[in-house]
């Protein structure tokens, strides 16, 4: 039925765009008339935060294309005329190779603050899912974009990963060869890959965001306490610990935007480079397929993942078969109905899989995983509270020890493999998967605090 002019309250040109479009009342649901918890703490700027990123490298992005080549042999050096020729091209481009890696600092720091107040459980599963979905999305947007500059690093990054693929049994050899559209890195591989990162993959990137922030506002936020504020409102149906998102949430994420900003600015001006972790010094060679440089690391935001993938050695192989076989049996003696023997059946098959195939290809499922892994957290962790605040000690040390092993593992793919360092990265990919693994146990375990009944929160 079409909106008649006692439907809508607005008058003047505003309610004429209102009778033909619903801009008041998606301004009122989404942002004036949006009740966020009053809680928040400096954990939830990071959503915002995300977001400006995305605006940024979107925005720079563009300017970037309007002098960049997508051609093996322009490409080097159009980034090198866009640096030194292009007015302010030094600057669009800076702020867009810093934009890269604020965005995983800023989109980790977010999915550790759901992590922490369990904001991926019920009723914001979907909310988690469209963000993990967003996360792989990022991944691919930066290994794509990263060939562009014609490097090095840029050659010899997507060269080794590209070649991950060909350790697939049966169809490896032929994917990776399809992924490329030729047998080394080319100047195919460097069109297709400009295509995905200009717009196949920032198309899809923009829905999830749209979809990500649909379904919070469905389901309304989380907050530090994890208590539904939904659970408690007033004669007019508004949620007694909700304020509307504006002014008092859009004042709040604008100071955090005004210091991230700075700091920012600060790296852009002062240190782009980051001392080789966001731009690598073998970048500024141009790619040489005839010289292999001595070191080929990822960007900082993909070293743990690569460290794990590195650690997956034949003996390493062996203990994951021999973890896989001791979970058939303690199923075989824990199970009930179908699991008893679908499970240990399945964990046979596996093994002589494993036994079957290289290293190198579990070293790729075991990357893969490790992603893979966040989106099943919300049927994973079954803790009776949502929030870290209210739950046991030794949780909190389990979380700690996680994201330290995390931190580990990034540093160690930084740097060249030595005997020792794969051993510790395989004790904290253990550890990784330990904690995804054992959370349907441990989650349920220990002395819980009751939540209270209402957000905690001081005026300040
Ligand atoms: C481009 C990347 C992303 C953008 C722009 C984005 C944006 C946002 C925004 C604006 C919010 C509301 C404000 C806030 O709670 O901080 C939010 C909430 C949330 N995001 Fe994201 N997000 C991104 C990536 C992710 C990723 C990778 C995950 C997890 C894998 C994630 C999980 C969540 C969750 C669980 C919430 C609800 C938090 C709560 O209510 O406590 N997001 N996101």
């Amino acid at each position: 039925m079409a909106t008649t002019d006692k439907d809508v309250e607005t008058s003047g040109f505003l309610g004429w765009i209102d009778r033909r479009f619903p801009l008041t009342s998606t301004w009122k649901a989404h942002v004036s008339e949006y009740y966020a918890p009053k809680n928040f703490n400096f954990w939830y700027f990071f959503g915002s935060l995300a977001l400006l990123v995305l605006v940024i490298q979107i925005v720079t992005g563009i300017f970037l294309v309007m002098n960049y080549k997508p051609d093996a042999t322009l490409a080097f050096a159009s980034v090198e005329y866009i640096m030194r020729e292009v007015p302010w091209g030094w600057l669009i481009r800076y702020m867009h190779s810093t934009g890269a890696s604020m965005f995983f600092v800023v989109v980790y720091l977010h999915m550790f603050r759901g992590l922490m107040y369990g904001s991926y459980r019920k009723p914001r599963e979907l909310v988690w899912i469209f963000g993990c979905a967003i996360f792989l999305c990022l991944m691919a947007e930066a290994f794509f974009g990263y060939l562009l500059p014609w490097g090095q690093m840029s050659f010899w990054g997507a060269q080794v990963i590209v070649n991950l693929f060909s350790a697939i049994p049966f169809i490896g050899p032929d994917l990776s060869l399809w992924i490329r559209g030729d047998y080394v890195v080319s100047d195919v591989t460097l069109n297709r890959f400009f295509a995905f990162h200009v717009v196949a993959i920032p198309l899809v990137l923009i829905g999830l965001v749209v979809a990500h922030l649909v379904a919070l506002h469905e389901v309304g936020s989380n907050n530090p306490d994890g208590i539904e504020i939904k659970a408690k409102k007033d004669e007019k149906g508004i949620p007694l610990d909700g304020i509307p998102f504006h002014p008092y949430y859009s004042v709040h994420d604008f100071m955090g935007v005004c210091v991230f900003l700075f700091i920012f600015a600060a790296i852009v001006f002062f240190a782009p480079e980051m001392g080789g972790y966001f731009l690598e010094a073998n970048n500024f060679v141009p790619a040489n397929p005839l010289q292999t440089p001595n070191e080929i690391a990822p960007v900082w935001y993909f070293t743990a993942f690569y460290a794990m993938l590195r650690a997956t050695t034949d003996p390493f192989k062996i203990v994951l078969m021999v973890i896989i076989a001791l979970l058939g049996v303690l199923a075989l003696l824990r199970g009930r109905g179908k699991w008893r023997f679908g499970l240990p059946v399945l964990a046979l098959l596996v093994i002589v899989f494993m036994a079957l195939t290289e290293s190198k290809f579990w070293g790729v499922v075991v990357m893969g995983t490790a992603v893979v892994s966040l989106f099943f957290l919300p049927w994973l962790d079954r803790s009776p509270v949502k929030s870290i605040r209210y739950r046991p000690l030794f949780h909190k040390v389990f979380y700690g020890v996680f994201v330290f092993a995390f931190f580990v593992l990034g540093y160690l793919g930084t740097k060249p493999p030595s005997p020792a360092s794969t051993l510790i990265a395989q004790i904290c990919a253990l550890i990784y998967f330990g904690f995804f693994l054992g959370m349907p146990f441990w989650t349920t375990r220990g002395r819980f605090k009751q939540p209270p009944d209402r957000v905690q929160f001081k005026p300040h």
